[in-house]
């Protein structure tokens, strides 16, 4: 019995003791790393060098976290120069000259490579979905510790970002730097809205059919996201300062904090918003006057976009309006512009455009599928109208070019456009909001009878809030005002 104990005890203890040990020595090794860095970026001076290190191991993605990565660590650059930024990516099939370059072309940001270190990460396949067939969630968490582990063992940096959404991250990082934590959240990695369709058993892309239909299997996952709800809250509240995306992952974020604020006081109390940027410039261009009577509708033939809506909305209005359809001046179209990138897409074009022909709205409709950017740029510089239908969308990008381009918009009154992009500006309206395709009609009506001078206004003032609110200067601004650079060590 006694051995038993011994051998349990021995077991247990000894790689903790091997982890501290090796903790150890990589802090002590840290400051030579250091030096190693600023020996390959051609500087010398390590004393008042600071690192920020942002978690990003997707950073050759070009999407839209990897614009606000970049526009972050450009500014980074410019306002500091004693701020060495280390980005911890996986992507090591590009050189760091490579991944410049991408930038460069990519979202026309000019980075400094004498200030900017990537470390490599290798073990980056533990966080994808596909290494995670099952417990994908718990999976890649883990599989994020363990690449947070290669990071802080590769270089440990004066202040932590995490600009992806690994927030498991944060206890590893904790663990090993003892360094400040901040983060830049597009999406919570889990949210109430998951937990409240696994409570009533709805199927979803993240709650199969199996799962739904058994309420024992109901049960047990529900308990299973509970928990990870928890240790998410505990994950969240190691940070020093956190930022959004939107109001919507903001209305999460700040849920999740509350969870924990009792038993774990201090950390963050909310989260700040901070819109990425939107590059609208060239849609900022186009002339406000002179426009065609066409709706647009700019959004990828997905389910969840619910182009349906765009049509039977186009038929209520000619119902009520019947002058609308009639050849000349008044006739008013609805084009829909969008990618369709598989075989579902493109059976729900065939779809859409079935239901057209049952509507009897053929001669009022155009689809342009998978058409090349330019195309779009001009169908936004000749429209006068955007739809947008989608239910809780949280942001819709589409939406601000519409109002970049000085379209006017009519979205459907939730989440992002309500909360975020079609709201007062100066409190006057910058567009329209709706339900229901009756609710749709009567708004596009509503602008359809606008007079010259007040559409002229109101096209104006739509591009002006969108331009200035989703600019690069509004985001850097709102990353300067959350705080960063008081967690720096002076
Ligand atoms: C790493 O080294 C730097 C420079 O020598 C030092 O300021 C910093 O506190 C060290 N960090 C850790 C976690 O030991
Ligand atoms: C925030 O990030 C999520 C996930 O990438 C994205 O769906 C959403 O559109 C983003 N919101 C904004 C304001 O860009």
């Amino acid at each position: 019995m006694g051995a038993i104990i011994w051998v349990v005890i021995l077991l247990t203890v000894s790689p903790c003791l091997f982890l501290v040990v090796h903790i150890r020595k990589l802090r002590s090794s840290n400051q030579s790393r250091r030096i190693t860095v600023l020996k390959t970026l051609g500087q010398s001076e390590l004393h008042d060098k600071k690192f920020v290190g942002f978690f990003h191991p997707y950073c050759n993605a070009g999407g839209g976290g990897e614009r606000v990565l970049w526009t972050a660590i450009a500014a980074l650059q410019r306002n500091e120069p004693n701020v060495i930024s280390v980005v911890y990516t996986g992507d090591t099939d590009a050189a760091k000259e490579e991944i410049i370059d991408k930038v460069k072309t990519r979202f026309d940001i000019a980075l400094s490579p004498k200030t900017l270190h990537l470390v490599f990460l290798l073990s980056r396949d533990l966080v994808e979905d596909s290494t995670w067939p099952q417990f994908t969630l718990l999976g890649q968490s883990l599989g994020s510790m363990y690449l947070a582990w290669e990071a802080m063992s590769k270089l440990i940096p004066d202040l932590y970002i995490d600009t992806m959404g690994y927030a498991f991250t944060f206890h590893i990082v904790k663990w090993v730097g003892g360094i400040p934590i901040g983060a830049y959240v597009h999406y919570p990695t889990i949210n109430t809205d998951m937990l409240a369709r696994v409570k009533s058993r709805t199927k979803w892309h993240t709650n199969s059919d199996t799962i739904s239909s058994s309420s024992v299997l109901s049960g047990a996952k529900l308990m299973y996201y509970r928990l990870f709800m928890y240790y998410y809250a505990l994950s969240l509240r190691t940070a020093s300062f956190l930022m959004v995306n939107s109001s919507w992952t903001k209305n999460h974020i700040d849920a999740i904090l509350l969870l924990l604020k009792l038993l774990q006081p201090g950390g963050p109390g909310e989260a700040r918003i901070v819109y990425p940027p939107c590059d609208t410039r060239e849609m900022a261009k186009f002339s406000l006057e002179g426009r065609e009577r066409v709706i647009l509708s700019v959004a990828q033939f997905r389910p969840e976009k619910d182009h349906a809506a765009q049509l039977y909305s186009l038929h209520e209005l000619f119902k009520a309006y019947p002058e609308y359809t009639k050849a000349g001046k008044s006739q008013v179209k609805l084009v829909l512009v969008g990618g369709s990138r598989n075989a579902g897409d493109a059976a729900r074009v065939e779809g859409l455009r079935a239901l057209v022909k049952e509507l009897g709205i053929e001669q009022s409709v155009e689809f342009v599928v998978n058409a090349p950017y330019s195309l779009m740029l001009d169908w936004l510089s000749r429209a006068s109208i955007g739809i947008s239908t989608m239910v809780d969308e949280h942001f819709g990008i589409n939406v601000v070019e519409l109002m970049a381009a000085g379209v006017i918009p009519v979205a459907h009154a939730s989440a992002g456009p309500l909360l975020d992009i079609v709201v007062p500006f100066h409190g006057q309206p910058t567009g329209f909001h709706a339900t229901t395709p009756k609710t749709f009609a009567e708004a596009l009506h509503k602008v359809l009878t606008l007079s010259l001078a007040e559409e002229l206004a109101l096209r104006q003032r739509a591009r002006t809030w969108a331009v200035q609110r989703f600019s690069q200067e509004e985001f850097e601004k709102g990353w300067s005002e959350s705080g960063w650079k008081t967690w720096l060590p002076s």
